[in-house]
Formats: structure tokens, sequence, C-alpha cells
């Protein structure tokens, strides 16, 4: 059996889950590729601290150049995460000559474009599948899967520890810290978990996913993101009320005007099968113009279920390690000549519904404003519900779920709403996807 030496350069969470995926599977795995996969050496801050993975048999240092300047290696696995200096060690491998195999989606979504370019130069392969979300198979789908289609959208829950909390606080009415404490304790959360809860993790990823959905450059810094740290319980019980669940989404759509790139709270119908995707597990929802919606669902975060993508990345470079770049399937899908910048939209030119929670006095008069103020602006109102909060005569809540406008004209109407003298606080607004 042919052997490949494989390098590990980070040890913590996903380096000791593909450790242990390799070891537990090894007999499937070699006789999936024909190929006997070792570990030979991996890297770590600090080799004294006990692993969640046996390290028999690998060689451990604190320098990373060691792993990559060994001949033998074949594969760097590059999976301490952060910018500097895992982006230097990924390129300094490729230009070894080393196929190189990463979970980390910010430096892809970052840097991207120009790795891929380096790969490609030095005829070797940078994979990712592990970056986005987890352990769900989407590159592969995106990639190979769905190439018979057009993409018309995609959206999906694509933060494992945003999804664990915002679960955990609903179901058991925990508190935000301690949910978030325990995530990192699970191994689901970014080194600075600040990624997670302010959807900058999230955006790295569906900037990713709509390169591979419409054959466009990695583009983040156009990503609209917001996080998911404004969400109130109350929020969350209305919008029940109204048959909704509040799910933290990355959504990227081609529409006639240019390519939707966004992050941020959604209101879902509940019946969607991707509205009950709870805990640490992500879905993503792919819209394909021959095969319609397609859904992907599975461990969004951890140790083993993100070392399962490493590990199929791994299967895949030995199954091609010797073959012609031609033959390999371009790191988007789409060959890097054929990919085209298409103009990305700006958060206020995107059209959807929305949910809006206004803090109103109740008096005579205040409903048929502001439901005037939106009519005159084009909007429709698909449905209402009015809550009092105290006694007749304090202020009641009126929810308000819209029909779809453009967010520049739903803006427009709620500043002459909330100069109304009956209106307390600003607006509570949240976008509402179908999901169709
Ligand atoms: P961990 O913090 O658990 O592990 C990081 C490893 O890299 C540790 O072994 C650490 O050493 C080592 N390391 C970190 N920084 C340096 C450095 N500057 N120099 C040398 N070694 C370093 O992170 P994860 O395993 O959770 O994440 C790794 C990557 O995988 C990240 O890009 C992350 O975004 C991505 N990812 C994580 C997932 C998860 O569920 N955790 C899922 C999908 C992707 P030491 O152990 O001594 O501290
Ligand atoms: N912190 C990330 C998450 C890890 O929670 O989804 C997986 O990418």
């Amino acid at each position: 059996m042919k052997v490949v030496k494989v390098g590990i350069l980070g040890l913590g969470t996903v380096g000791g889950g593909t450790v242990n995926v390799l070891q537990k599977n090894q007999q499937d795995i070699g006789r999936r590729t024909g190929c006997k996969i070792i570990v030979t050496r991996a890297s770590a801050r600090d080799v004294t601290r006990p692993r969640i993975c046996s390290t028999d048999g690998i060689q451990l240092t604190t320098n990373p150049k060691e792993i990559i300047n060994d001949p033998e290696i074949q594969i760097i696995l590059e999976l301490m995460g952060g910018e500097e200096p895992a982006k230097s060690l990924i390129i300094q491998s490729l230009k070894q000559g080393k196929h190189v195999v990463t979970a980390n989606k910010a430096l892809i979504a970052n840097h991207g474009n120009e790795l891929f370019e380096i790969a490609a130069e030095n005829n070797v392969v940078l994979a990712y599948e592990a970056a986005i979300a987890g352990g769900i198979p989407i590159v592969k789908a995106m990639r190979e899967g769905l190439s018979g289609n057009s993409i018309e959208w995609l959206s999906g829950i694509i933060n494992g520890t945003g999804n664990f909390i915002l679960t955990e606080m609903r179901d058991k009415g925990s508190a935000f810290a301690d949910v978030l404490k325990e995530a990192q304790e699970l191994g689901y959360a970014e080194a600075d978990p600040e990624y997670d809860v302010e959807g900058i993790d999230a955006a790295h990823k569906l900037c990713i996913l709509a390169s591979l959905a419409f054959g466009i450059p990695l583009n983040f810094k156009k990503v609209y993101t917001e996080g998911i740290s404004k969400i109130t319980p109350l929020d969350v019980t209305y919008a029940e009320e109204l048959g909704y669940r509040i799910k933290h989404l990355g959504v990227a759509k081609k529409t006639d005007v240019g390519v939707e790139m966004r992050v941020h709270l959604t209101l879902i119908p509940e019946n969607r099968l991707i509205a009950n995707v709870d805990g640490v597990m992500n879905a993503v929802l792919v819209k394909g113009n021959a095969v319609g919606p397609t859904l992907y669902y599975g461990p969004g975060a951890g140790a083993d279920a993100t070392g399962s993508a490493v590990v199929a990345d791994i299967v895949d470079l030995c199954r091609q390690i010797d073959s012609p770049a031609e033959q390999r399937v371009p790191p988007l899908g789409f060959a890097s000549n054929e990919l085209k910048e298409l103009p990305i939209l700006l958060i206020e030119e995107v059209t959807t519904a929305f949910y809006l929670r206004l803090s109103v006095e109740d008096k005579p008069g205040v409903m048929a404003a502001i439901t005037t103020i939106l009519a005159d602006n084009g909007i429709s109102i698909e449905a209402v519900l009015q809550k009092e909060l105290k006694q007749h005569g304090a202020n009641t809540h009126v929810i308000l779920l819209t029909d779809s406008v453009v967010e520049k004209s739903l803006l427009s109407a709620l500043s002459e709403i909330e100069s109304l003298s009956s209106i307390n606080e600003p607006a509570i607004r949240i976008r509402v996807e179908s999901l169709q």
C-alpha cells in the first residue's frame, strides 16, 4: 500500500479531531484510497499540554517550519487558525510543492484569491472543505454535485456557536454569557468568540459560498454582517406567535441587479426544515435552477465532525496526488479564468420582507398614522399583532410583518414613523425570508 505522510500545523480541536478520525477509520480510509495515511509530525505552541488525540508515533514540535521542510511530508494540514503565521506557512508549503488542507475560513475569505493562485502556480491543491459548516460536505456538493445547475440563491445557518447560543437561550432560558462559555468549552467557538457572536465567522463562510455559487472572486469586504447579540426573548416570542423562528442566516442571492451577500438575524416560517435546525447543527439550503431546492444538514463545529471534513480532503488528495492539474476540480468550482466580478448590492438596495416591533402610546389614531406612512411609502402589511404591556393607556407593542420592500424605502418610512410623538423608542426590525 502506498504511504502518504501528513504533517499538522495546529493540534487543537480540529487537529486532534482529524487525528482521531484518521485513527478510528484507518481501515475504511485505506480501502477507499488505496493509501496508508500517516501523520508523522504535528506542531503546537505548547507541546507539553494534553491533547484530545493520541500522539503516539507523531513527532511534536513548536516550530511549524520543521514540518514544512520535511521532504517526506506530502500534505500539510493548516489547523492553527488566525491570519499569521498561518498564511505565510501555507504559502511556504505550496511553494515547496506540498498540497495543503485548511479549515481556516477567515484566511480563505480574505486571501483565498491570492492563495489559490499560488497553489495553481505550484501545481498543488489548497483544499478547504472543513472551512464551511464543519462536517457538512458542502464544498463538494456545490463544486461537484450541483455543477449542472445555475445557482439562484443559498441560505444557511453556518455558525454552530451562534445557533447553539440562540437555541439554548430559547429552549432553556439560559443567559447569553453562560451558553457562550459552554460553546467555548465544547470547542465550537473561534479563538476570538466575537467572530461567532458578531457574525464575522458566518460572513467568512458566506463569502466563500457565494463564490462557489456564482463563480465570482472572493470578496469578503462586501458581505453585509450583523451578529446575534441584539436578539431579545420578546421578539423570539412574538415571532413564534406569528408562526416564525428567528435564526442567524447567511444569504447569497443572484438578482437582475446584482448579488446579495448578507448575514443577519432572520425570521423564517416555522414549517421550513431549516427553521428547525438547532444547537450546533448547521444547514445550507441551495436553490439550483435545474434541481430546485436542496438542503445539507450536519454538525457545524466540533472536533470529530470537522475532522471528518479535513479527512475527506486528504482522501481526495490521495486519489489525485499524481494526477495532472487540469484533471482537478478548480478551487471555487469554476475555471479560474472564468471567475467574473458581478455588482454586489449594498444592504439598502436589497429587497426583503420585515418584522417590525414598535413601542407606541396606546391611544386612538396611532395605528392609522403608522399604516398611512407605510402605505405612502408603498409598503404593504402582511400581519399585525398588538400587545398591551401594562394597564390601558400605557405603552403597547405593535408588531407588523411587511411584504417585500427595498430596504431604503423601509428605512425612510421608519424614520417618519419614529418621528411621530406617540412612538417611544426606535423600532426593532428583523428581515424575513420565505426561503421558497
Ligand atoms: P484550537 O485553538 O483548538 O487549536 C489551534 C492549534 O494551533 C493549537 O494546537 C495551538 O497550539 C496551535 N496554534 C495556534 N496559534 C498558533 C501559532 N501562532 N503558532 C503555532 N501554533 C499555533 O483551534 P481550532 O482547532 O478550534 O481551530 C483551528 C482552525 O479550524 C481555525 O481556523 C478555525 O476557524 C477552524 N475551524 C474550527 C472549527 C471548530 O469546531 N473548532 C470548525 C471548523 C473550522 P496550542 O494547542 O499549544 O495552543
Ligand atoms: N466557530 C465556528 C462555529 C467553528 O461555531 O461555527 C466552525 O466553523
